[in-house]
């Protein structure tokens, strides 16, 4: 699958997206490294703070359907600067799918390409623990 068609599957997931309180919808598309596309959009919640951004819905779909190995993910939001993963998701991006590329576009161009490990300098994950 070629980076412009992961981007067209990250578009079709951020219609789905429930942002009823930021109206700021998140699509993802996440390329598992057979080829497999699991796509997930932000859900919110009336709490705010049980609120889940697109990347770990993505993510945790993945897992949950036995994915272990991920090439790329694309995030599409409706913005003419790049949106990119917020925190969280990149804790968890990095600790499921390790130095994924991470294509950023909006609903017209993409917007920006960089390795996860480049977002996301000295992190914490396993190696630490043992
Ligand atoms: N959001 C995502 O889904 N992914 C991001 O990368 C940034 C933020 C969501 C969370 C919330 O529903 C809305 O965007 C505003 O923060």
């Amino acid at each position: 699958m070629s980076g412009s068609d992961l981007i067209g599957a990250a578009r079709r997931a951020r219609r789905l997206a429930h942002a009823p309180f930021s109206r700021f919808k998140v699509g993802a598309a996440l390329e598992a490294s057979d080829g497999t596309i699991i796509t997930g959009c932000n859900i919110e919640n009336a709490t705010y703070g049980l609120t889940m951004c697109a990347e770990r819905v993505a993510m945790f779909k993945a897992l949950s359907d036995g994915h272990r190995h991920f090439r790329r993910i694309a995030i599409v939001a409706d913005t003419a600067a790049p949106t990119p993963p917020c925190g969280a998701c990149r804790q968890i991006l990095w600790e499921f799918g390790g130095d994924l590329e991470v294509i950023l576009a909006s609903l017209r161009r993409e917007t920006g390409r960089h390795r996860l490990s480049a977002l996301m300098p000295l992190p914490f994950d396993a190696r630490i623990l043992r």
